[in-house]
Formats: C-alpha cells, structure tokens, sequence
C-alpha cells in the first residue's frame, strides 16, 4: 500500500509487553513511520520510507516522540461538566454532582454539546480512543457516536442501566433496559469504527431482573464488550453484599447473571478477594485501573504489580469526571505514584505502554489500536519532551529515552501534545 504521510521524530513501537520482560526491552524506536489510507504502512528510516513512497507528504516532528494515541478503557462523558466536584466518597458524589448531572442528558442538544466538547477535550491531551459509559437516555448514546463518527474515531459507548437505588428520572427497568441495549446495540456496534457496550452501571443499582435481563442480551451478543464497576470502595461492598445477599462476593452478583466474560471490562477492581482475582483471570476479563479517581474519591491503592503478577489482562483511563483529570498523561503519573505507595513503582515504558496498548488489549481492540506497527489503525500522537521550561530542564539532561520522557510523563499536559493524527488524518 502507498503511504500518504511519512512523520519524521523518534517512533516508539511495541514488540512485547514490558510486565513480561525487561520493560526497557519490549520496545524500539525508529526514525520514521509511513501512514496512509488510515493505516500504518511501514517503519524505518526517513530515507527507505520516502525512496518506497515517493508521492508522501513528509511531516518532520524533530526530536519529538511519535506513540500509538492514548487509549482511555474507562471515562463517563457525561461528567465531563462536574469533574472536580469537591469532597465526597463514592455513593454521596454520585447523589450529589453525577445523578443531577446526568439527569440533563435527556435533552438532545445538551448531549450533543457535551459528547463533543469531551472529544475536544481529550484530543487536545492525545487521547485517540475512550471507552465511555453514557447515561441512562438513549440520546446519550446517539450522541457520542454521532460525534465520533464525524471525527472517524474508535469509541465505544452504551446506555448506563439503572432501574433501582437512583433518581426517577435516571432509572429505567429491567425491560426498557434489555430493548434500548439491544436497539441501540444493532444500531450502532460495528458501524465504521464504532462498538457498543452492554453497561449495567454497578450492582447497586441494578435490579437482580435486570442484571438477568443484561446477562440474557450479553448472551445474545457475545461479540460486544460489558462494562461496569467492581470493588471500588469497602463501604460499596458492604452496601453490594447486604442487596445481594445470597452472592460469595462482589464479583458474584455479575457472575452469577452471566455478566462476567473475556469482553468484560471492570473499573476499580481494587478490594478483590482471592476467589474474585481467580475468577477475573480465567476468564480472561479486563480490570480498569482508574488512578486520579481512586486518590480523588479515596477509594484504596489498585494492585497493579500482583495482578499483573498473576497474569490479569488491565487498562487504564482516567475514569472523568470521579478522575480528576482528561489526561493520560496525568494519569500514568497518578499510576506511578499509587505504585510508589505500594513500594511497586512502575517504568516509564510499563506506563506508556499500559495507556496505549495495555488499554487496547483489555478493549480486546490490541489487533487495531494502542501500538504503532504495520496494518494497525494510525492514531497516533506526537509529544513533545520539553513542552515547559521546567520539563526541558530536565530532560535535557536525559541519558536515553525513558529518562526523557518520564518528565512528560510527571509533569506533562495537553501542551505537551504537539499533534495529533486520527485514522490517518491530522485532527483541527
Ligand atoms: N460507581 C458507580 N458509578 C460510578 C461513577 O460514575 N463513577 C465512579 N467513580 N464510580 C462509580
Ligand atoms: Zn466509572
């Protein structure tokens, strides 16, 4: 295939996952890589790509690093407007600033207006895919794929079930649920490159029928992601165990409805017992580590270095707006600060390598997006090292890659975001 572009800079590409081995080893730069018709074409030298391609454009970045765009594996867009709400845990943020909140998503127009002021957002910070929970109005859901289609971006979404243990205006019932899913599943998943998610907001809220009633659509579906929230806080799961109490564990009220699966993606998974990691892993099922969200919320440490350990398949987002930020960038730090708490600290390259391609691999989307390598989906973002004087500082003095880039990484924000490219196309 041609290439329409060759973008010149330091190239950083996957070959190997960095918890598996040396994390400085799993990786390589080049000089160059060649994109066209929204797809990488090749890796290599500026001077082989362009003697191959000789019709491309040549965009040269300098010294600025050229990565896979960030992938976000759990946000709620409809939050956007109330991030950094102050002061509460869990269930009393969400009666006090998400319920309301949500609540305004049954206008159309409000919706639309947030669906792509949170595309602005999290472009602007080199964000390229999300996987965003919406509210309980069908028109939620309309709206941010119609905003993501226009913008050619991957984005997964669905309709946040809720039938109990919230306002009347947000909940809807076991039935409503099931028909809408499933409407707005045939509607929209598969369409360019859109898919949908059956998403039961938390136990806590969903009835054990429409737990059944998700379960039975899932079954239906096999081919589309669930997602949810699990182990968050200790007091959420005493509230889980005392609505459900026939379950083992937390986990056991999904399980036991068949909502626990390989395409299934849980947020938080931070208070886990032994039987729930077990059962996580040999289902292949993704956990969402949510960093800025757990210190903000002060929902507990996330275990990354022994779920990892034990082969658990993790992502990373932001979790906007209980995450205090539209960041990656910010959120690896968050991740590299909860490591230092537990005496874990992880490597820039681990970092980078969770915001891109370990989020792919839990939206099992890793054969298309979060690495920079031939036949994968070119969204792509371009950062610049040395975006503040006080980054510059530092990573002028850097002895290799990794050392430039954790600055970055630290201290980094959307003004380290030099450009951004989506499907192969510059995003405005
Ligand atoms: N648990 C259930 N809903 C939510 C939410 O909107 N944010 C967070 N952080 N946790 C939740
Ligand atoms: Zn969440």
């Amino acid at each position: 295939m041609q290439a329409d572009f060759i973008l010149k800079g330091h190239v950083l590409s996957f070959h190997s996952s960095p918890f598996e081995e040396d994390p400085t080893a799993a990786s390589q730069t080049c000089e160059a890589v060649a994109i066209g018709k929204g797809k990488v074409v090749a890796l290599g030298s500026a001077d082989e790509l362009q003697a191959a391609n000789p019709q491309a454009q040549i965009v040269d970045y300098g010294d600025h690093l050229i990565c896979a765009g960030f992938v976000d594996a759990h946000v709620h867009f409809p939050q956007t407007a109330m991030i950094a709400s102050w002061g509460k845990r869990l269930i009393d943020w969400l009666n006090s600033y998400t319920f309301p909140e949500e609540m305004r998503f049954s206008d159309p127009v409000y919706a639309a207006e947030i669906a792509n002021r949170y595309l602005d957002l999290t472009t602007s910070h080199g964000t390229t895919s999300v996987c965003s929970f919406a509210t309980i109005h069908p028109e939620s859901v309309d709206a941010l794929f119609t905003a993501a289609q226009a913008r050619g971006q991957r984005i997964v979404t669905g309709k946040t079930c809720m039938d109990r243990n919230a306002p009347d205006g947000l909940c809807d019932s076991a039935h409503s649920a099931y028909d809408d899913s499933k409407r707005l599943l045939e509607k929209w998943h598969g369409v360019d490159r859109l898919e949908y998610a059956i998403t039961p907001r938390f136990s806590p809220t969903s009835t054990p029928e429409q737990m059944e009633a998700l379960g039975a659509l899932w079954a239906e579906h096999p081919e589309v992601l669930m997602q949810t929230h699990l182990s968050e806080q200790t007091d959420e799961i005493e509230w889980v165990l005392s609505l459900y109490p026939d379950a083992r564990d937390y986990l056991d009220t999904y399980e036991k409805f068949g909502l626990l699966g390989g395409r299934g993606l849980y947020g938080h998974a931070i208070h886990l017992e032994e039987r729930e990691r077990d059962r996580l892993r040999e289902h292949g099922a993704a956990l969402v580590h949510c960093p800025t969200s757990n210190t903000f919320i002060g929902s507990g440490l996330f275990d990354m270095a022994g779920l990892m350990a034990q082969g658990q398949r993790i992502g990373l987002a932001t979790d906007t707006g209980g995450g205090s930020s539209f960041s990656m960038l910010r959120t690896m730090a968050a991740a590299y600060e909860i490591g230092q708490l537990r005496g874990t600290p992880l490597h820039a390259s681990q970092l980078i390598w969770l915001a891109t391609q370990g989020s792919a691999t839990a939206l099992r989307m890793d054969d298309r997006i979060g690495n920079i390598a031939p036949g994968m989906e070119a969204d792509i973002v371009v950062l610049d090292l040395s975006s503040t004087p006080a980054i510059a500082q530092r990573s002028q003095r850097a002895a290799d890659l990794w050392e430039a880039l954790f600055p970055t990484i630290m201290m980094g924000d959307d003004r380290a975001v030099a450009e951004v490219w989506i499907g192969g196309k510059r995003s405005v």
